[in-house]
């Protein structure tokens, strides 16, 4: 499909394996090296082609808006320092024109497809994307390949996809489908949210991003509490159908853990340094 106007950051949990870190500070914005998750992602989503930015959020989170909004103090007195570089770094904080902001609150952390749901009021028409900040994909803009490979119509979702090791399936959705190809859609004949590791379907597991049919919303309103007690985006998910998995070409760090952070973090202070055959970073 051509680009994805509206792409959903639900960015509304408490980020409790993060603690003390995410006390005052959001995860979203807990820096990789030199630049918050969230700013991959916002620029994950203008690569795909998004017009409008949904942030799922809440209120004891405003830190998340005073991100994105200018700072004219800062930015003067950059420019009088003759700062250039980070004047460029301040000013790409803020989402380019053509590109909107909504902002939505979450009033309680009932689950990601209760986050999801939220949002319902403020996408545009057509399927949206949904990327979880804390999965951070290094590497070729996992959304604009998924983009590339959703057929709307077609397919009522599309959900990136990696194989995690046996022991930890009961942390992931995971699906039901023969091994596919990278850079392919892979039809699924089941999507389960954190199955016990005896009735796993396989060891494909869900990461943060997807793209939805507009389905999903009158799907979630439908839903009740899943695994956890929450209302899971898994569960709406298997119940539209058309279910297809996406083997990204990126690497994955799970940056909602201490381990993952600190991984992610060495993987792009190595890309900042220059590292000979130095790959992409998606936010560039
Ligand atoms: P996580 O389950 O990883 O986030 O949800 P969390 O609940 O904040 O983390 P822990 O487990 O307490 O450390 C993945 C994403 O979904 C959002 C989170 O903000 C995160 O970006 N989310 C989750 C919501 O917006 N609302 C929810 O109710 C749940």
């Amino acid at each position: 499909m051509d680009g994805l106007t509206t792409v959903i950051f639900p960015v509304a949990g408490l980020g409790t394996r993060m603690l003390p870190a995410t006390k005052a500070t959001p995860k979203e914005l807990l820096p990789v090296y030199d630049t918050p998750l969230l700013q991959f992602a916002l620029d994950e989503a203008i690569a795909a082609g998004a017009k409008r930015v949904v942030l799922v959020s809440h209120p004891d989170k405003s830190a998340i808006e005073d991100y994105l909004t200018s700072a004219p103090a800062l930015e003067e007195s950059l420019t009088r320092k003759g700062k250039a570089d980070l004047l460029r770094a301040l000013r790409a904080t803020c989402l380019p024109d053509g590109v909107d902001l909504r902002v939505v609150h979450q009033p309680e952390p009932l689950g990601l497809g209760h986050a999801v749901l939220c949002g319902a009021e403020a996408v545009l028409p057509g399927p949206v994307g949904v990327i979880l900040p804390d999965d951070l994909i290094l590497g070729d803009p996992c959304l604009a390949e998924m983009a590339a490979a959703f057929r709307p119509g077609e397919m009522r979702s599309l959900t990136a996809a990696q194989e995690v090791p046996a022991g930890q399936v009961d942390r992931y959705g995971i699906f039901a489908c023969p091994p596919g190809a990278p850079g392919e859609a892979i039809p699924c004949t089941a999507f389960v949210e954190k199955p016990a590791i005896a009735d796993a379907p396989s060891r494909l597991a869900a990461v943060g991003r997807y793209i939805l049919d507009a389905a999903v919303f009158d799907v979630l309103r439908d839903t009740g509490k899943g695994a956890g007690g929450e209302i899971q985006l898994t569960d709406a998910i298997a119940r539209m159908g058309g279910i297809h998995a996406f083997r990204f070409s990126g690497t994955r760090y799970d940056c909602g853990g201490k381990d993952g952070l600190v991984e992610a973090t060495l993987a792009v202070q190595a890309l900042r340094r220059g590292a000979a055959g130095r790959p992409r970073i998606a936010a560039e």
